[in-house]
């Protein structure tokens, strides 16, 4: 079955977050763009929110959140029970924190990386898996 992400960002990241809803629905995802969609400022931790909110309510399997930075968007993330947000600047970061932290939001720095590599990193952590074992017993002290 097609994976459900949430994807969501404020006004530094919103070119990015449209395009990446385009890239992700062309390779089979669902998407659920919880915005923003404009240049207007607006406050990163409420659009946090509302991707956050998606997968603790189980209506989106993974999160992609973008910023200026991605930090922002991180700290914001990572105050939420039971989301492991990972701000990725290349392949590696992507692939080890699904495989290692078996995080569920990805963040991105619209200001820091090439769209192109946004798009790489982002089918990077989608297609990549868990892998279990003592990366659990790790993942459970988080949560515990
Ligand atoms: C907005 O200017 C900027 O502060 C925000 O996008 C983000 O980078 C925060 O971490």
């Amino acid at each position: 079955m097609a994976k459900t992400i949430a994807i969501g960002c404020d006004h530094a990241g919103y070119i990015y977050k449209d395009k990446l809803c385009d890239y992700l629905k062309a390779k089979g995802f669902n998407v659920l763009n919880m915005g923003t969609d404009s240049a207007q400022s607006v406050d990163y931790p409420l659009y946090a929110k509302k991707v956050c909110n998606c997968i603790k309510e189980k209506q989106a399997d993974f999160g992609i959140l973008i910023c200026g930075t991605g930090v922002g968007m991180s700290i914001a993330a990572n105050k939420h029970k039971g989301i492991r947000a990972a701000l990725c600047t290349d392949l590696v970061m992507a692939e080890f924190t699904r495989r290692h932290n078996d995080s569920n939001v990805l963040c991105m720095g619209a200001r820091i990386i090439a769209y192109e590599m946004a798009e790489m990193i982002a089918e990077k952590f989608l297609n990549t898996e868990f892998e279990g074992g003592r990366h659990q017993r790790r993942i459970d002290m988080l949560e515990n």
